[in-house]
């Protein structure tokens, strides 16, 4: 069985004050769900050390919406592996459609950031999806498996262990628009498929697969309950507890 997997990114949001807040706000929810799902929140760069703060002794990860694949040195504006662990991260999301879109990240380089977080042992929340063109064009599992072979490219089955894919259609991230459940299980079952064939059955079965793309209150529990949907990646809603709190609900 995959433990259900409910992750945050706050994208460019919050203050100082409303991430701390949002944060001990999760933190409360979480320990009244007690055990039974993982539950991270991914605050912009400048916000990780107080939000972690917020988070101590509590069960809710840490995780960064980004990071860069060489050692620490100098990479003006960049962020290492080993500096996202020092803080106490657990996660980072690599591959998000608004990187690659509005910055030009390409699989070849989210493959040198996944490797270089895995080798690491910093867990990676790895993000694919199509645009609304390719869908409609009948390409969106020609899209995905480009992703995932440029993406997860020279990796060996071991690392799979520390990564999380999350499937987002491009078209529904933000929009308010939600993948339908029979069109967010196609293509989550796709993505198993990809990995069964890639890495065999034993290591596609414990990949956990999330969903993201206008997940709300609302949509949670029937995305969620769909046989390869092992979790959420949720932007928009996770921004106040009164919105995240009943989808970590809908999921534990
Ligand atoms: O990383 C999260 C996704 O981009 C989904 O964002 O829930 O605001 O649609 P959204």
């Amino acid at each position: 069985m995959r433990r259900l997997f409910v992750a945050g990114n706050w994208k460019m949001n919050t203050n100082l004050a409303s991430g701390k807040e949002l944060a001990k706000g999760v933190a409360a929810e979480a320990q009244r769900l007690g055990d039974a799902i993982d539950i991270a929140v991914c605050p912009p760069f400048v916000y990780l050390s107080s939000v972690k703060a917020e988070l101590a002794g509590s069960k809710v990860q840490l995780g960064a919406q980004n990071t860069w694949f060489a050692a620490p040195g100098a990479f003006t504006g960049e962020t290492a592996v080993e500096m996202l662990k020092d803080i106490g991260c657990s996660w980072v999301i690599l591959g998000h459609s608004e990187r690659r879109q509005l910055l030009g990240e390409k699989d070849e380089l989210i493959n040198k950031k996944i490797a270089a977080a895995t080798s690491e042992d910093l867990g990676v929340i790895f993000c694919v999806g199509e645009l609304l063109e390719d869908r409609q064009a009948g390409r969106t599992e020609t899209v995905l498996e480009t992703q995932l072979s440029g993406g997860l490219a020279n990796l060996d089955a071991a690392v799979l262990g520390q990564i999380v894919i999350a499937y987002e259609p491009v078209w529904a991230i933000g929009t308010g628009v939600t993948a339908t459940p029979e069109q967010a299980e196609g293509a989550h079952a796709f993505i198993r498929g990809w990995l069964t064939k890639q890495y065999g059955a034993k290591v596609a079965d414990s990949v956990r697969i999330l969903y993201g793309g206008s997940v709300k209150a609302d949509n949670a529990e029937a995305l969620m309950s769909l046989p390869n949907v092992d979790g959420a990646l949720v932007g928009g809603a996770s921004l106040t507890t009164a919105q995240f709190a009943p989808i970590l609900q809908a999921a534990a």
